[in-house]
């Protein structure tokens, strides 16, 4: 039998690897919101590693590598020290895990504020590196000449607005935004912005929910909620904070599963087998043939 691969010409040229599944795009994602409704809300997740991405792919429309994987994953205070390095990494990792669900991943802070060349470098490296099919940006109106000059390019954008954690030095911390009349018009601008430069969709995070719904109905673009309202066209969560990976987590949080309790039983019995040497046994050892 030949070890060499072989090339299967019954699927297309532009992908020669048979996938289990056909994977969404992002005009598809796009084309979810006719006319200000979305009748099928989008479902987002985050996903940092190929074994989670393996886990959530049939279940969700797109799969964020998001920069909350500086605290998730490196125990970092904020995302503010994320690198490029690390979205690229984890990027891969998770289009490798997947056939199924959009991939985006965030660009880590520093990596695209100075101009928008600085931006089409670091987006052209994740897709490259990653396959990867969009970017995501925090920012609003100052971010509207990038977002615009990457989609000339190529390179779809998913804005993001409210809560913006990259700018949590100039914030002061991560309460809900949007409670004075003129910080909430100011966020219904930066949605209207990001649309008209060409953001295929946009995440809303932290805000009331009056100001999630207004976004909403503000932008034809799709807008995802995180901390926003049911009434968005549609939701995000950290992967880890609804698993119950951490023992505080933030308001918005619905909790489906509590991992962090199944990982803490299992290692307590592991490590009292291990003092009491009855693991290993029989069945998980080596005996000569
Ligand atoms: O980094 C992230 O996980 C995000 C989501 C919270 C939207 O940006």
């Amino acid at each position: 039998m030949s070890t060499t691969f072989q090339l299967d010409t019954a699927t297309s040229r532009a992908n020669p690897t048979p996938a289990p599944m056909k994977r969404l795009t992002i005009p598809a994602i796009r084309r979810r919101k006719v006319d200000g409704i979305t009748a099928e809300p989008i479902v987002m997740l985050t996903a940092y590693t190929a074994r989670q991405a393996q886990l959530l792919d049939e279940h969700c429309d797109l799969l964020l590598v998001g920069d909350s994987l500086g605290q998730v994953i490196y125990g970092l205070p904020s995302s503010v020290p994320v690198t490029l390095d690390m979205m690229a990494a984890h990027g891969a990792a998770v289009v490798r895990g997947s056939y199924h669900a959009v991939v985006i991943v965030d660009m880590p802070f520093g990596s695209y504020e100075a101009s928008p060349e600085q931006a089409f470098t670091s987006a052209a490296r994740l897709l490259k590196e990653t396959g990867c099919a969009g970017v995501k940006l925090e920012g609003g109106e100052a971010m509207a000449e990038t977002v615009a000059f990457l989609g000339r390019r190529g390179i779809p954008v998913m804005g993001h607005v409210g809560l913006t954690p990259q700018a949590v030095n100039q914030l002061g911390g991560y309460g809900a935004r949007g409670r004075s009349a003129a910080e909430a018009d100011k966020i219904i601008a930066d949605a209207r912005a990001l649309e008209a430069a060409g953001a295929f969709a946009i995440v809303v995070e932290g805000v009331i929910e009056p100001l999630a719904i207004a976004v909403t109905k503000a932008v034809a673009c799709p807008v995802i909620g995180i901390g926003g309202s049911a009434q968005c066209d549609g939701q995000v969560l950290v992967a880890e904070d609804m698993l119950g990976m951490f023992e505080r987590v933030p308001r918005f949080v619905k909790r489906y599963a509590e991992i962090s309790a199944v990982i803490g039983e299992a290692a307590a019995r592991y490590a009292a087998e291990v003092r009491a040497r009855s693991f290993p046994t029989e069945a998980q050892t080596y005996q000569p043939k």
